[in-house]
C-alpha cells in the first residue's frame, strides 16, 4: 500500500488483512512494553489543517509505538497563518525527510493532491479531508463492529450481512461516506437516516438504503445504530427548524434507546453533542462503543501505518 486516501480503494482481501494486523497490534498492546521497533529509524509528520482530538492522539500513540520519530505539525501558530502554501509546506517536510505524512485538512482533495502532486516521496494517509473522506475512522469502526459480533473469532472475518443505520448529518460527514464504501465491501448493509436537507445530492446512485425517519429505521432493529455529530461548523444554511426539533426527530434519545435490540451497538466517532444527536442514557451504556472506538483507533492506525511505511521486509 503506497497511500490510505479512500476506502473505496481497498479491496475485501486488504481491508481484512489491515483488521488482522489491526488484532495482533492490538494483542501487543496487552504487553507491558507496549513498543515495537518496527518503524524504527522512519519519520513520520502529523500535518493537521483542522482541530482533531482523537484522530491526532491516536495517530501520535500509534507512531511512537511502533518507534518512529513523529513530527506534530498545527497549521495555527505555523507559517501557514502567513499563507505559505500546502505545496511549499510540503516540500518543507519533503526536506525534513518525513517518511509517512499523516494529514487533516479542510479541502476535500488535500491528501490526494499531496500523494499524486509529486511534491513528496512520502507515503500519505487521509486523516480526513473536509466533506470526503475519513479511512482510517471507518477502519476503527469496521474493527470495533467485527469485535463486538464476532469475539475471539473476529480474525479472517467480513461483516457480512451485518445491518448499520447511520444517523444525522450525513451531507458533511467523511465518516458516513468511508463508512459507506468500507462497510459494502466488507459484506454489510448500510443505511442512511437524515432529514431530506442533510442526505447528500446524488445519495440515491451509492449503495445505501436513504430513510428520512429515525422511528421507521430502528423499527427495523438494526446490529448497529451510528450516530454523527451535528457539524454546525460547516452548516451556513438553516438544515433543520430548530435544535429541539431535530433532538426531538432524530436525536437517540433515551425512549428510542430502550426500543433497540439486546445485542446492538451503539457507535458515535466523536466529538459528541450531548442532548442534540445523543443522550447521555446511549452515548455512556453497554451498548456503546465510544471509548472502544478510540482506544481501537490506536491499533488500527498501528497497522495502516505498518502497512504503509514498513516496507516489504516487514
Ligand atoms: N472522530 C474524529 O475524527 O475525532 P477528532 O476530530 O477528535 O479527531
Amino acid at each position: 500500500m503506497r497511500h490510505l486516501l479512500h476506502t473505496a480503494e481497498l479491496s475485501r482481501e486488504e481491508a481484512i488483512t489491515l483488521l488482522d494486523i489491526a488484532e495482533d497490534m492490538a494483542d501487543t498492546q496487552q504487553r507491558e512494553v507496549k513498543k515495537l521497533p518496527t518503524l524504527r529509524g522512519k519519520t513520520v509528520v502529523n500535518l493537521f489543517f483542522e482541530d482533531s482530538t482523537r484522530t491526532r492522539i491516536s495517530f501520535e500513540a500509534a507512531a511512537k509505538r511502533l518507534s518512529a520519530d513523529v513530527i506534530n505539525f498545527s497549521a495555527k501558530g505555523s507559517s501557514v497563518s502567513k499563507g505559505e502554501s500546502l505545496k511549499d509546506t510540503a516540500q518543507t517536510l519533503q526536506a525534513i525527510g518525513a517518511d509517512g505524512v499523516v494529514i487533516r485538512h479542510w479541502a476535500s482533495g488535500a491528501p490526494a493532491r499531496l500523494a499524486t502532486s509529486g511534491w513528496i516521496d512520502a507515503g500519505v494517509m487521509n486523516a480526513g479531508d473536509g466533506t470526503h473522506e475519513h479511512p482510517t475512522q471507518a477502519l476503527l469502526d469496521a474493527f470495533t463492529m467485527r469485535r463486538r459480533l464476532h469475539g475471539a473469532g473476529a480474525r479472517g472475518k467480513g461483516l457480512d450481512g451485518v445491518t448499520v443505520t447511520i444517523v444525522g448529518d450525513i451531507l458533511h460527514s467523511r465518516v458516513a461516506r468511508s463508512n459507506l464504501w468500507l462497510l459494502n465491501t466488507l459484506g454489510a448493509a448500510v443505511t442512511f437516516v437524515a432529514p431530506k436537507t442533510l442526505l447528500p445530492y446524488g445519495a440515491e446512485k451509492w449503495p445505501v438504503a436513504l430513510e428520512t425517519s429515525l422511528d421507521r429505521a430502528l423499527a427495523a432493529k438494526p446490529d448497529v445504530v451510528m450516530m454523527l455529530r451535528i457539524q454546525g461548523e460547516r452548516m451556513h444554511d438553516a438544515f433543520f427548524p430548530s435544535v429541539r426539533e431535530y433532538s426531538r426527530q432524530w436525536g437517540l434519545d433515551d425512549s428510542r434507546f430502550a426500543k433497540l435490540k439486546d445485542s446492538a451497538l451503539v457507535m458515535h466517532p466523536g466529538p459528541m453533542n450531548r442532548g442534540l444527536e445523543i443522550s447521555s442514557a446511549p452515548a455512556d451504556s453497554a451498548k456503546s462503543t465510544v471509548l472502544e472506538q478510540v482506544a481501537n483507533g490506536v491499533s488500527v492506525r498501528m497497522a495502516a501505518l505498518y502497512m504503509l511505511l514498513a516496507g516489504k521486509e516487514a
